[in-house]
């Protein structure tokens, strides 16, 4: 930032150049406090904006020439030097200054600088409000785009595994206690779901956002014969906002992004807990490969799951960004006010860590490999087909299913008295109990059994698991 008192003297005739003034300052006759500059700042953040900030001045330009509101050869000049300031951005030699605050004014003094006195004329029935509203609207529409895309990545990912393993057995879970078999699959395509809903929650935010500020102005509208439709249409929205207050004002669709996000990000973490868990000696249900884990410093034996870890952390950041824009935005009045410059820093953070966290899952689930054994073993554990033994008791007794219940509670102490699983409990055990059981209760207490009789709809069988891959490739491809 530069010091005031480098800035060039004459400060008394304000406008002052070279302190960003000459943008406002016709009634000022001082230069801002050092301080004042300090919090008022918001280039090194804003600049991201810059190539929204240049669709919007350029489609803004064409409608002031359409609608004669300035001359079409000022709009040619303009959007020459606005070409210039593009090719100046990519080359990384646009000169981005503090002083002039924020990417809108940095664009402008450029554009002053390189054509002159028909630049003072862009801003024509324009506000900084409604510019930055709607720079800021395009820049979230892309990131929901851009996230959509990545979540089908990691969906695609997910298949491939599901595809592989629609049949690989492993234990299913509530409580973290061993509860009935499922597959490998089956678990793989209940992400798959989840990150369905995120993609179509990031879709829905987007139709929604999809209205255009640009031509609320300050606050009030505008006295000039402006078309809205044609910037709305010039920069791809479906038409444009109808309340100007509303147009200024307005974060709501930075907010619903990153309530999205942060469910997201819960998905995500919730995965990468799984695969920390899994990748554990205690469970080994799969690895990672050295691509995705790192070793330990001390400890040479370690291969510790960093990314997962990772991932599983960066929801801190996603869900402390919703929170920290829906506080920056509760009470404040109608219509525009400074605080609402605090809306970029979290929204960048938050799409940041999410397009890195699924990037890193969607590696993470492609180089993944299933240990099948140590999963089909531990599947049979824990009398985890007790309820296929119940259900069994229902459909061929004709006991009612609390009943069936309590009988197949008994058969379990008995087990566990003799030390052994469900399937390798003696008939003359289990007719103690139940005098109507036959040999043919044992062809339903396999884990394999009780996946494949899992057919109905959503349910954990091969063949449904395999149905639910079909059925998503053709969504996704
Ligand atoms: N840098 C500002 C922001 O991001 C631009 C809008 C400034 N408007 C104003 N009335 N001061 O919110």
């Amino acid at each position: 930032m530069s010091k005031s008192s480098d800035a060039p003297t004459g400060a008394t005739q304000s406008p002052s150049v070279g302190t960003g003034q000459e943008m406002w300052g016709g009634r000022f006759s001082e230069k801002p406090a050092e301080l004042m500059q300090a919090i008022n700042v918001s280039i090194g953040v804003d600049k991201r904006l810059w190539r929204q900030d240049l669709a919007g001045s350029r489609a803004h330009c064409r409608m002031l020439a359409k609608q004669r509101i300035i001359k079409a050869a000022d709009a040619e000049v303009i959007l020459g030097g606005l070409d210039q300031i593009e090719a100046e951005i990519e080359a990384g030699t646009f000169p981005f200054r503090d002083e002039y605050e924020d990417i809108h004014m940095n664009v402008e003094a450029r554009l002053k600088e390189l054509v002159g006195e028909p630049a003072g004329r862009l801003h024509t029935a324009r506000s900084r409000n409604d510019q930055v509203a709607t720079d800021f609207r395009l820049w979230v529409r892309d990131a929901c785009d851009r996230t959509v895309n990545q979540i089908e990545a990691l969906q695609r990912a997910l298949l491939g595994q599901a595809e592989a393993e629609a049949g690989a057995l492993m234990p299913g879970f509530t409580h973290l206690q061993p509860a009935q078999p499922v597959t490998f699959g089956h678990h793989m395509m209940a992400y798959v779901e989840m990150f369905g809903r995120d993609a179509g929650r990031f879709r829905d935010a987007r139709a929604r956002m999809n209205e255009s500020p640009l031509g609320s102005a300050a606050l009030a509208g505008s006295p000039f014969p402006i078309d809205r439709e044609m910037t709305a249409s010039a920069l791809g929205f479906a038409r444009p906002m109808a309340n100007s207050l509303d147009g200024v004002s307005d974060r709501d669709f930075a907010l619903e992004s990153l309530a999205a996000a942060s469910i997201c990000a819960g998905h995500l973490s919730r995965l990468a807990e799984e695969i920390v868990v899994w990748m554990t000696p205690q469970f080994g249900f799969v690895s990672l490969s050295d691509a995705f884990t790192t070793g330990s410093s001390i400890m040479p034996q370690k291969k510790n799951p960093d990314a997962a870890e990772l991932v599983r952390a960066k929801t801190g950041r996603i869900t402390g960004a919703l929170i920290a824009l829906t506080t920056v935005m509760k009470g404040l009045p109608l219509a525009y006010s400074k605080d609402m410059q605090e809306d970029k820093p979290p929204v960048f953070e938050a799409f940041d860590a999410l397009d890195l966290a699924l990037s890193a899952m969607a590696g993470m689930i492609a180089d993944l490999t299933p240990n099948r054994e140590r999963m089909a073993a531990a599947a049979g554990a824990g009398f985890s087909t007790a309820t296929d033994l119940a259900d069994w008791l229902v459909r061929e007794l004709d006991l009612p299913f609390r009943q069936a219940h309590h009988v197949t509670g008994a058969a379990v102490k008995r087990a566990e008295d003799l030390g052994v699983d469900l399937p390798d409990l003696p008939l003359e055990d289990l007719q103690s109990i139940e005098g109507g059981i036959t040999q043919a209760v044992y062809d339903v207490l396999t884990p394999a059994a009780s996946v494949a009789s899992r057919k109905a709809w959503g349910g954990t069988s091969p063949d449904g698991v395999r149905e639910q891959v079909r059925r998503w490739k053709e969504r996704i491809g």
